[in-house]
């Protein structure tokens, strides 16, 4: 049993506290390797925002359990040796079974999402509220989700998403002791979330009424990626053969983070931006061959999404 705070790592809980009564959310930007961690501690560090590692668990196959752990603990001293000690919280993002987040606990993560959105509401309760005991004994935050979210399917529509309903939050709360609540208001996974014309709008709204129930509490926004369209016009410029889409616009999330929303989701993005990064050294040096010249300028690129995304989104810069 690897204990979090021997790793230098932070539960969520003081950062929701923080950003609740800030006016701002953490940034959670998923990695699966060194090059992706690397860039959110630059882009952290650079722009003192306090942030949460996130691992889905198609990540921690990919990385591997140890490794992680290992990797989550070179940030922390990474963010030191950069020169700011900004928290840095690991967290499982989208946990489908307690046996997951229990191992994820136990290879030292500060923080687990039990996803059991898919599940009826009684199942969902139940799956959360084992989570939550167990992790709740080593001092590990847990998020839950109400509501489904659309997937990554080619056309996404508004149809598809199942919103919270917001009559369901207070006995969820009350029921499985969850320290945050990831919510379906119009945000959807992966890079193809509206076609070109359509007019994403989140539905504040539905948050309003949330928050009217469950003052204070930490709220989770998923699937907040935003799609830039220069970074997709890159892709396709360099041999690329993306699909016209757009994602979540930028105003409708720093909106959000201004209320109780205070984890915004963000991996899409990112996945755009070191795909353009490489892509255009592959296209302009086709000789090329040392993993150093492509995924270092991806590395650049990403960094420069998350320290926009920090700043014009999120608004956590100098919350560290
Ligand atoms: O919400 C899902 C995240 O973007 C992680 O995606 O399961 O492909 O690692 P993944
Ligand atoms: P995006 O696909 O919009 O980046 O969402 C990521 C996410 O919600 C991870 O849990
Ligand atoms: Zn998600």
């Amino acid at each position: 049993m690897v204990n979090y705070k021997d790793l230098g790592l932070v539960n969520s809980q003081a950062l929701f506290a923080k950003a609740i009564t800030g006016g701002y959310a953490i940034p959670a930007f998923n990695f699966n390797n060194m090059e992706q961690m690397q860039a959110i501690i630059m882009a952290c560090v650079e722009t003192k925002s306090p942030v949460i590692l996130q691992v889905s668990s198609g990540a921690r196959k990919y990385a591997n359990q140890t490794l992680l752990r290992y990797m989550a603990q070179g940030a922390v001293e990474y963010a030191k040796e950069l020169g700011v000690n900004i928290p840095i919280v690991l967290h499982l993002d989208h946990g489908d079974t307690f046996e997951l987040c229990k191992s994820c606990i136990e290879y030292g993560f500060s923080s687990v999402m039990i996803d059991g959105s898919h599940h009826d509401y009684n199942k969902n309760v139940e799956l959360t509220a084992q989570v939550v005991e167990y992790a709740h004994k080593h001092d590990v935050t847990v998020e839950g989700e109400l509501g489904v979210l659309a997937g990554v399917e080619d056309d996404v529509k508004a149809e598809h998403h199942t919103y919270t309903q917001p009559e369901e939050v207070e006995d969820f709360v009350k029921k499985t002791g969850v320290d945050s609540l990831a919510i379906s208001i119009g945000t959807s996974h992966g890079a193809f979330k509206f076609k070109p014309g359509q007019e994403p709008q989140i539905r504040l709204d539905i948050l309003a009424e949330i928050e009217k129930r469950i003052p204070g509490f930490p709220i989770v926004l998923h699937g907040a990626s935003s799609v830039p369209q220069d970074i997709v016009a890159e892709i396709n410029q360099y041999g690329g053969k993306l699909k016209d889409s757009i994602g979540i616009p930028e105003a409708q999330l720093r909106d959000a983070a201004k209320s109780a929303v205070c984890k915004i989701n963000i991996d899409s993005d990112g996945r755009l931006a070191m795909t353009a990064a490489i892509r255009k050294v592959f296209v302009e040096q086709p000789a090329e061959f040392d993993p150093r010249k492509y995924l270092g300028p991806a590395r650049e690129k990403l960094k420069a999404v998350y320290i926009h995304k920090i700043q014009n989104v999120l608004g956590s810069n100098d919350k560290a």
